[in-house]
């Protein structure tokens, strides 16, 4: 969606995949709070979402959301006040039906009055699931009308799709949100993780600035060890994800801090170029996932879904940058930059991945890039 917002994946955290409907002022605070002081806003993060479950079980007389009372005492506007003083932005969620999933009041029919009050809160982000009676409209309609309202909002408000990959999403998604859910909801287990990337090859045509293919939130530090948290946000950073943690930012440990913080990752997936990255090579459990980046670099995954350690290989040919003597190699992970001939390798632990930043010796710009012909949609 073309409304300057989410020019990059947009980054940040989301209160549903940890806490479930246990959502509430302190916690959205605490994790605000959290979020400057683990080095995470430093790192680019600057959404702290609301998921389902914040308002009263019925609108007020007036027609209106009202926030829960015991869970946010001091209404929406202080906590976006507060969230704002950090110099960070908030997020809400409602769906495009006559009840969220958790059988909440939702913004079916109620698109303009809704965005209206949201930005009256000083709302920045909106997540807009698919539950709920749909009144026999389609999702293009039900999306377009929460889209035309938000427009007309009087503040920008980054509009997150939650529809899980249905009603050909890609045909109409990129021209109606800033990013759209391709599947199903993730879990905290590697088989949930390994599932969904299973169906992003496929989706990457319909990717761009402002419109990014949307694989579900992190679950990075959330019931996965540390080599499958990596592999995790490795793989999303080349899918240029949109990065919302998932975990609890107020206890995580310094492994899972490390990982959400990893710079060098994060500009992967925060690329200007804004090209999506594909899986190129598929040997059963060795995966290579490659993403071309804006200066002719390529950024590459090599995933080992084994449950032993295994050597996973690609080639500079493979990746579109043949032609050079030698590479320069930056793993992304321990932070070292070596020089290659034309293979690509690495011994990587069972469930996990190495990521690298393969540059040309010559300077690759001047080489071709194969990927880039594969991106011919956008
Ligand atoms: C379904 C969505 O896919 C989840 O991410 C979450 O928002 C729940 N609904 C909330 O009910």
């Amino acid at each position: 969606l073309e409304s300057g917002l989410a020019r990059t994946p947009q980054l940040g955290w989301n209160d549903w995949n940890s806490f479930g409907c246990n959502v509430s002022d302190t916690l959205i605070r605490q994790t605000a709070d959290a979020m400057v002081s683990s080095g995470m806003a430093a790192a680019g993060y600057r959404y702290v979402n609301i998921d389902d479950c914040w308002s009263q079980r019925t609108r007020n007389g007036s027609g209106d959301l009202v926030p829960d009372p015991q869970k946010f005492p001091n209404g929406m506007k202080a906590l976006a006040d507060y969230v704002h003083g950090k110099g960070l932005k908030i997020g809400i969620y409602s769906s495009a039906g006559l009840t969220t999933c958790a059988g909440y009041p939702a913004s079916l029919n109620n698109e303009q009055r809704d965005a209206k009050l949201w930005a009256s809160w000083g709302i920045d982000y909106l997540k807009y699931d698919n539950c709920g009676d749909t009144q026999g409209k389609s999702g293009q309609q039900r999306y377009t009308a929460m889209r035309d309202a938000l427009a007309t909002s009087g503040r920008p408000i980054l509009f997150a799709i939650c529809n899980w990959g249905t009603d050909s999403v890609g045909s109409w998604g990129p021209a109606t949100g800033n990013s759209w859910r391709t599947t199903g909801d993730i879990a905290g287990n590697w088989n949930s993780v390994m599932g969904i990337l299973d169906s992003q090859p496929g989706w990457m045509s319909y990717s761009k600035p402002g419109a990014w293919n949307d694989p579900d939130m992190l679950e990075v530090g959330n019931g996965l060890s540390d080599t499958e948290s990596r592999a995790h946000f490795s793989l999303w950073a080349v899918l240029n994800a949109p990065l919302i943690a998932g975990n609890d930012l107020r206890t995580m440990s310094a492994a899972t801090k490390a990982i959400l913080t990893n710079t060098e990752v994060i500009g992967v997936n925060q690329d200007w170029g804004g090209r999506q990255g594909n899986r190129i090579a598929d040997n059963g459990n060795s995966e290579v996932w490659a993403k071309p980046m804006a200066n002719g670099s390529a950024a590459v995954v090599l995933l080992n879904r084994a449950s032993s350690t295994a050597t996973v290989s690609t080639t500079a040919a493979q990746l579109g940058l043949g032609g050079a003597a030698s590479y320069s190699v930056r793993d992304l992970w321990a932070h070292t930059t070596s020089t290659t001939g034309s293979t690509i390798s690495a011994s990587v632990p069972a469930h996990g991945a190495a990521m690298y930043l393969v540059t040309g010796g010559t300077g690759s710009t001047t080489g071709t890039f194969a990927l880039r012909g594969s991106q011919s949609g956008r």
